[in-house]
């Protein structure tokens, strides 16, 4: 059992090192020179990192990649990338390439409202509360402006702030409920420092402040007023290419696959999954939170009640329409987005996107990544491509020379992938030389 210890963050980076090694490994083999490998040479920039949170070790790599030519209203993107599951790019670089010479992506902003609560219990006369909301909203506003002035300069700032009565469901509740306008920047820290200070505006004009209890003032990360919608469309005779053999009823499959999707909860976790293997790659390369823009798209497929299908599909006409609709809740300034190096040359990437440009961009990326999923899973199948792209990190398990992973390759562009099948190549491969 691990020892407990008491003002660990206090201790250098190298003391945090060494009480690691003593108490979590039975020998020093190999660790310091691991956690140190991973570490930059350019001590400011490892300095950068290593504030980003606390206790930092070393840093933790992952691919850093790019999917070019996502033709988006007109435009043609390279799309920069950070994911280590190995078909997503592949996959999505596909996806793109696939609806290049059909008009490419379309994709449009529908909201960009973001929700904040003020918690708070009150004992008293409902009316009086009312009465004393009424009067104080000004004040609430007014009591922040040092926080809103510049958010307002840019056109953004509080939208409104309401009194919702939730004393039916947990007595004494109320809340404030505030929406928010954050411009280009995810507005977090913004939101939080606003509804701060309404708390504190709350309690303390009311005649007897004892009589509201502020419980916790906090933004939500259900963000179902900022919305993107994304979609691609085209006849479905356009649909063929060397895995469709029929247009019409890879169509027809396609829509059905994604009706099961909106039926069935357990294929429709998997498809948003494939929908976020996207959606993340974009938003963790951009500095942005992933976790919130999780949780948001989440809580929007169950907005019906059930969980469901991110992305809808429709044949109309004879035209094939596949699009997506997703709470995306992005910045492109704030937080990380200019202070991690990568991910500012990520927005640069992009040719510097306002945060409308961010979220149609995201969304293409998840719509992009379940096309290019269901296009594998109704005709080749999806083990096809994705163990193709695992047999890399497979052979890279082996230690494999450059010749022997030719070698590899080659041999596998006819055979079955497999852990099995890979140990069997590699030995015998190893027992001929
Ligand atoms: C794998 O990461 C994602 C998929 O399972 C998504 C899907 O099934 O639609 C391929």
């Amino acid at each position: 059992m691990k020892k407990p210890i008491s003002g660990f963050s206090k201790l250098s980076k190298l003391e945090k090192i060494e009480w690691l090694i003593k108490n979590s490994f039975s020998s020093n083999n190999n660790i310091k020179n691991i956690l140190h490998q991973y570490c930059n040479d350019n001590l400011k920039l490892q300095k950068l990192h290593d504030e980003f949170a606390e206790n930092t070790l070393s840093n933790f790599y992952l691919p850093f990649t790019i999917a070019p030519n996502f033709l988006i209203n007109n435009k043609c993107y390279t799309i920069p990338m950070v994911t280590e599951e190995s078909s997503v790019v592949a996959a999505a670089s596909k996806a793109a390439k696939f609806w290049l010479d059909k008009g490419g992506f379309k994709a449009e902003v529908i909201s960009t409202t973001k929700i904040g609560q003020v918690h708070f219990m009150y004992k008293g006369d409902v009316d009086t509360l009312n009465e004393y909301f009424k009067n104080i909203k000004h004040k609430l506003f007014s009591d922040v402006d040092s926080l809103t002035t510049n958010m307002n300069k840019r056109g953004g700032g509080i939208k409104d702030i309401k009194l919702i009565n939730l004393n039916d469901q947990i007595k004494n509740y109320f809340q404030l409920k505030a929406t928010f306008d954050t411009r280009d920047a995810m507005g977090a820290n913004f939101i939080n420092s606003c509804l701060e200070q309404f708390s504190q505006t709350l309690k303390y004009n009311f005649e007897d402040s004892s009589r509201i209890e502020i419980i916790m003032s906090i933004l939500s990360n259900y963000v179902p007023e900022c919305i993107v919608r994304a979609e691609v469309s085209c006849s479905i005779k356009e649909l063929s290419d060397a895995s469709i053999a029929n247009p019409i009823s890879f169509a027809k499959n396609f829509v059905r696959a994604v009706n099961i999707a909106e039926i069935d909860k357990y294929r429709a976790v998997t498809h948003n999954k494939g929908i976020m293997n996207g959606i993340d790659a974009v938003v963790i390369a951009t500095g942005n939170d992933f976790r919130a823009v999780e949780s948001a798209a989440h809580a929007y497929a169950s907005k019906s009640g059930s969980y469901k299908s991110l992305t809808r599909a429709h044949i109309q006409h004879d035209i094939f329409n596949f699009s997506i609709e997703i709470p995306l809740a992005l910045g492109t300034v704030g937080g990380l987005t200019k202070l991690h190096p990568l991910a500012n040359l990520a927005l640069e990437i992009l040719d510097s996107p306002n945060a409308k440009d961010l979220m149609k961009i995201t969304a293409v990326a998840g719509l992009a990544q379940n096309f290019a999923a269901i296009k594998s899973l109704i005709t080749t199948g999806i083990q096809h491509g994705h163990m193709k792209m695992h047999l890399i990190n497979m052979l890279n398990q082996h230690e494999v020379s450059d010749d022997e992973k030719d070698k590899a390759i080659n041999h596998f562009k006819t055979n079955t992938v497999s852990h099995l099948n890979v140990d069997v190549f590699i030995t015998k491969l190893r027992s001929n030389d």
